[in-house]
């Protein structure tokens, strides 16, 4: 009898703990973010710093990324923005689609920034050709800005660069906050190579099979979801065991 109730405890426990791990861990594979035409986005990233995530897909064929950047505005009148870097790896250079609310719960309002310097934030035009741009509320006040840009041909990754802002004036974005990770925010994506996802069905692929993104590579950018209900199940039959 006891020990009946106690592993229904500790089954009650355990199964509490794995659904309410990704509260504590979201990963971007449990987003359901989709592209313009509704269907699901080749990779998505975890990216590491300001709990944002990338979700895009590579067309080599014609050299456009599509992208989904999912971020979580610090206050109710603030901004995210997601950049491609065409110069450097910083900020300054960064070419930038910038998402912002002006109030409580308003719709997000697109603009785009050349930043050519740390100390003035200038709405102006961007160095490629980008198409598709909007925005969208998700829950928890969570912002989407979908954009496709145009890449260099033959490029095979970007420099990009994200940021999770300070306030909103006048539909102006005052500055971001200077904590390591606004200042750590940027990495290299990856279009094309062993780290890159894998190459579109249909399209006419120029790199080897051997190198195009193998289906490991790929899938070990959103294997996290996938360790935690392991490790839920490894919890749940080490409880058996002890018992
Ligand atoms: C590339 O192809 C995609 C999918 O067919 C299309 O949406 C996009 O407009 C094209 N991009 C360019 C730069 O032509
Ligand atoms: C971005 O700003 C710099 C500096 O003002 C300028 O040289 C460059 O042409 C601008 N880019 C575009 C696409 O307008
Ligand atoms: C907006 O941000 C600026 C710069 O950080 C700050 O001086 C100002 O007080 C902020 N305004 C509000 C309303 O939070
Ligand atoms: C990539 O772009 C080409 C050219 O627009 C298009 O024919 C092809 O369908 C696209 N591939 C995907 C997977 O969208």
């Amino acid at each position: 009898m006891a020990s009946h109730s106690s592993l229904l405890i500790v089954l009650a426990v355990t199964c509490f703990v794995s659904l309410i791990s990704p509260a504590f861990s979201q990963t971007c594979s449990t987003q359901n973010v989709l592209t313009t035409q509704k269907t699901p986005f080749q990779t998505c990233l975890d990216l590491p710093a300001l709990d944002s995530y990338l979700h895009y897909t590579y067309n080599a064929t014609n050299s456009s990324l599509s992208v989904a950047f999912v971020a979580t505005p610090s206050r109710p009148t603030g901004w995210i923005a997601w950049a491609i870097n065409p110069t450097g790896s910083g900020m300054v250079g960064s070419q930038a689609f910038v998402a912002l609310r002006s109030g409580p719960g308003e719709a997000p309002v697109l603009k785009t920034y050349n930043i050519t310097s740390y100390s003035s934030l200038v709405e102006g035009r961007l160095a490629f050709h980008f198409w598709d741009l909007r925005a969208e509320a998700l829950s928890g006040n969570r912002v989407v800005i979908h954009t496709s840009v145009k890449v260099p041909a033959g490029e095979d990754s970007v420099n990009q660069v994200w940021q999770i802002g300070g306030n909103v004036t006048n539909g102006r974005i005052g500055v971001h906050p200077f904590a390591p990770a606004n200042l750590g925010s940027t990495s290299v994506l990856r279009l094309t190579g062993s780290d890159a996802p894998a190459a579109a069905p249909g399209g006419a692929s120029t790199t080897p099979p051997g190198q195009a993104g193998g289906p490991g590579n790929a899938g070990s950018m959103t294997t996290n979801v996938n360790l935690g209900v392991s490790l839920g199940v490894l919890a749940l039959l080490g409880s058996i065991f002890v018992l």
